[in-house]
Order: structure tokens, then C-alpha cells, then sequence
């Protein structure tokens, strides 16, 4: 009786051991305490054991009762200590890691050098406003003095809505349209969506940016369109910038001319940036046409003014030393989070 305890003892004890999981060590427990367990099983048998050992033996299936039960408790605490251990692990959260960031985007090159360039002309006083991008034929060409045989006009520049409706292809006619409300002074600049009917490439888009400047006051002449665009340059391109004014034609102003900057990389000397010029190409102006002040309903015996024009993409790309106007539409983050 006392090996076949013994026996007992060892085996629950080995199984115990081994055990990995609270389901089998419950399975343990019945197969050794259970109503039909081993243990108890002998205590069944006491009848077949003699009265006068019965004492002894009694005691000895309850210690070994009593040492399955200690050991089966205790490894229950250890599985249950365990597995808070692995779930604390599991849900741990390290709160000394930094952060995420949320990516909140990034102003376009185009967006930071519009906003410089609103920045110089608001400094000087200028009003920004806004005209149409779907515009009427007569303000994009007629009242710009723009005539019908004109090759702007013709289909392979412009995108035509209908005869009389165009996707405009300057910022122009907003000078036509703030004349024909507002009374002089006028000192505005009107930036936005231009569209011409050209193939992509890496100077050329069918829509791009462009800002238009007008002033019209009286005894507006030409050298304070001079002052005026000398100082926007040095604003942009530092303070040592210089201008340089050829003459050029433009329907809508009189006399009209294109103005250089130069180069703010080499300094006029020459290099990769100006082509070995020195000098880069910035914009188009002139004196406002008589004949385009008198169609906005301002008498051009009174007032005189001056106007110009800037491509926006051109000063962002020029500032930012971009090589190919494409790399500001695809939108590529890489690309744009340089600037
Ligand atoms: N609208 C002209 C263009 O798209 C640019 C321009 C030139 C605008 C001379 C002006 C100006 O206001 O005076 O090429």
C-alpha cells in the first residue's frame, strides 16, 4: 500500500511538472482527487486493508492529498503569475517613444513664392484681386487691344468654350475688368490660372500661373514703372539684383518692353542658371494703351498707368532652381517637402 502511494505520489507530482496549461492541470486534479481518481480510489480500498493499519494508512493517503493539492495550487499560482506577466507584456506601452507626427502637407513652390510676391507688391501698397479663369473673348483679347486676326487668337494657342468664351490665356483681362469697376487710383495685382493650348514639357504646360500688376493714377509715367519693378526684383532676388528694360510689343501696352534681372546665381557674370547671359528674362510691361484705357471707360488724357506680367511658375522655378516645370504639377511629396 505504501509503494502503490508512493507511486501515485511521484507520477501526479512528474505530471504536475510537466504541465503547461490550466486545462490539463485540471484534468490532473480529477484524474488523482476526482470522485473517481486514483486517490480517492484507495481510500475505497481501505476495506481490504487490515483495521489496525487502517490509521496509518489513513494518514498517509492524506498527506499524499495534501502534498498533490500544495502542488497543484502552487503551480496554478505560477501559471496565473505567468500569464499576467506575458498580457502585461503584451499590452505594454512604452511611453517614452516619441510621437508620430501627423503630416499635415507642405505649401507648394508655387504657394511660397505667390505668397513672397503678394508680400512685396501688399508692402507697396498694391490690392490683390481675382478675375475669372472661364473668361469672355472680349475681356482675354478685344479690350486688350488684342485684334481678331491676331495669332493668340487662333485655336492652336486657345482653348475655346464657344466663339465668344475662352479658358483665358493671361491674367490680362483683369486689368480691363478692375478698370471698368473701379475709379483711379488703382494699384493691384490679380494672380491665377492661365490655360494655353500647349504640349507639356519641361518649360511648357497647358495651364500655369501668372500675375498681373496694374497702376493707373494720374501722371503715371514709365520711369515709375522702372522704380517700381527695380524694387520688386531686388526684393525677390536679393539686394544687389539689377534690371535691364528691351524693347518689346505688346498689343495692350505703349511702349512696351521686357525686363532682365541679373543672374542672382552668378551675379551677371554668367553661368549654368542664365545660360552664360547674365542676364535672366522676368517678365513683360509697359505703359498702359490709350486705346485699352479708353475702352475700360478711363480717360487717358487724365490718367496714365502702367502694367505688367509675371509667370509664376517662372520666378518659383528661377528661385528654387527647379529644372522642369512637370516636377511642379506631379505632386511627388519627395519633391515637394525640399522646399
Ligand atoms: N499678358 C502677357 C503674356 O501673357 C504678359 C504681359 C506683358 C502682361 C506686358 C502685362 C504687360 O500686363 O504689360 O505674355
Amino acid at each position: 500500500m505504501k509503494e502503490t502511494l508512493e507511486k501515485i505520489r511521484q507520477e501526479a507530482l512528474a505530471k504536475i511538472d510537466e504541465c503547461m496549461d490550466m486545462d490539463r492541470l485540471n484534468e490532473i486534479r480529477v484524474a488523482y482527487l476526482g470522485k473517481k481518481g486514483e486517490l480517492t480510489q484507495v481510500l475505497k480500498n481501505m476495506k481490504n486493508v487490515a483495521p489496525e493499519d487502517r490509521p496509518k494508512v489513513g494518514q498517509m493517503v492524506n498527506e499524499t492529498r495534501a502534498a498533490l493539492e500544495e502542488k497543484l495550487e502552487e503551480t496554478k499560482a505560477k501559471m496565473a503569475a505567468k500569464l499576467r506577466e506575458e498580457q502585461m507584456k503584451a499590452e505594454k506601452i512604452d511611453v517614452t517613444l516619441p510621437a508620430r507626427r501627423n503630416k499635415v502637407g507642405h505649401r507648394h513652390p508655387n504657394t511660397i513664392a505667390l505668397e513672397e510676391v503678394e508680400r512685396i507688391f501688399i508692402g507697396m501698397g498694391y490690392e490683390v484681386v481675382e478675375g475669372p479663369e472661364v473668361e469672355l473673348d472680349y475681356y482675354n483679347f478685344e479690350a486688350l487691344n488684342i485684334p481678331a486676326n491676331h495669332p493668340a487668337k487662333d485655336e492652336q494657342d486657345t482653348f475655346y468654350i464657344s466663339k465668344d468664351i475662352v479658358l483665358r490665356t493671361q491674367t490680362s483681362p483683369v486689368q480691363v475688368r478692375t478698370m471698368e469697376k473701379q475709379k483711379p487710383p488703382i494699384r493691384m495685382i490679380a494672380p491665377g490660372r492661365v490655360f494655353r493650348a500647349d504640349e507639356v514639357d519641361a518649360t511648357h504646360s497647358p495651364s500655369f500661373h501668372q500675375i498681373e500688376g496694374l497702376v493707373i493714377d494720374k501722371n503715371i509715367t514709365f520711369s515709375d514703372l522702372k522704380g517700381t519693378l527695380a524694387e520688386f526684383a531686388k526684393e525677390l532676388f536679393g539686394p544687389e539684383t539689377k534690371v535691364k528694360f528691351r524693347p518689346h510689343h505688346f498689343p495692350f501696352t505703349e511702349p512696351s518692353a521686357e525686363m532682365d534681372v541679373t543672374c542672382f546665381k552668378c551675379g551677371g557674370k554668367g553661368c549654368r542658371m542664365c545660360k552664360g547671359e547674365g542676364w535672366i528674362e522676368i517678365l513683360g510691361c509697359g505703359m498702359v494703351h490709350p486705346k485699352v484705357l479708353r475702352m475700360s471707360g478711363i480717360d487717358p488724357e487724365e490718367y496714365s498707368g502702367f502694367a505688367f506680367g509675371v509667370g509664376l511658375e517662372r520666378i518659383a522655378l528661377l528661385k528654387y532652381e527647379i529644372d522642369d516645370m512637370r516636377l511642379l504639377y506631379e505632386n511627388d511629396i519627395r519633391f515637394l517637402n525640399q522646399f
